[in-house]
């Protein structure tokens, strides 16, 4: 099992801030599995091309069964991150993102900012989180228990039989 997460920023990139989402999330994802896991982080700029190589790499050659990105999801003139996803993406899951907009609605107005998606490539889940630390957590939170199943699934599992 290998997991894989991409923090996307300029200004984390540049030195000008510090990543504080990624390791909210690698923490948040290294209790969620068991040990054993291969984690791998990656910091990248708000560069689509980019973005979408390394997800294809991640899921063709890495054979990570998810990756997670962190960032790039709004509407700022940089924000690319859901169009890189999209273009590498073989399946949508449209679900992803209309539970994580949803669920945070009612605490955060404006949730509805974020154009997280997320979808399949191989085996590989993909998924985008907004990039702010409490809102990676937030939106995690919502997913983690479809996040599981869809793995199980991908992997040509059946989730109900342990
Ligand atoms: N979702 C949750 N749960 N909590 C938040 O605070 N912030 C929103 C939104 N989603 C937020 C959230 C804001 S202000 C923005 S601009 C978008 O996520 C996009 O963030 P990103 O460009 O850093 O990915």
């Amino acid at each position: 099992m290998r997991i894989a997460r991409i923090t996307i920023s300029d200004r984390a990139c540049a030195g000008i801030y510090e990543d504080r989402s990624g390791p909210v999330i690698d923490r948040i994802l290294s209790d969620a599995f068991p040990p054993g896991v291969d984690f791998v982080s990656i910091l990248l700029p708000d560069e689509a091309a980019l973005i979408s190589a390394k997800l294809r790499e991640l899921a063709d050659v890495d054979q990570c069964n998810l990756i997670v990105t962190t960032g790039g999801t709004g509407i700022s003139p940089r924000d690319v991150t859901p169009e890189a996803t999209r273009a590498v993406l073989e399946r949508e899951l449209p679900g992803f993102g209309e539970a994580m907009r949803m669920c945070s609605l009612s605490r955060v107005p404006t949730a509805v900012l974020s154009r997280a998606i997320a979808g399949t490539r191989g085996q590989s889940l993909i998924l985008n989180l907004p990039g702010k630390p409490s809102a990676a957590r937030e939106c995690l939170d919502i997913l983690l228990p479809a996040i599981r199943e869809g793995i199980t699934l991908l992997r040509g599992e059946d989730p109900h039989i342990t």
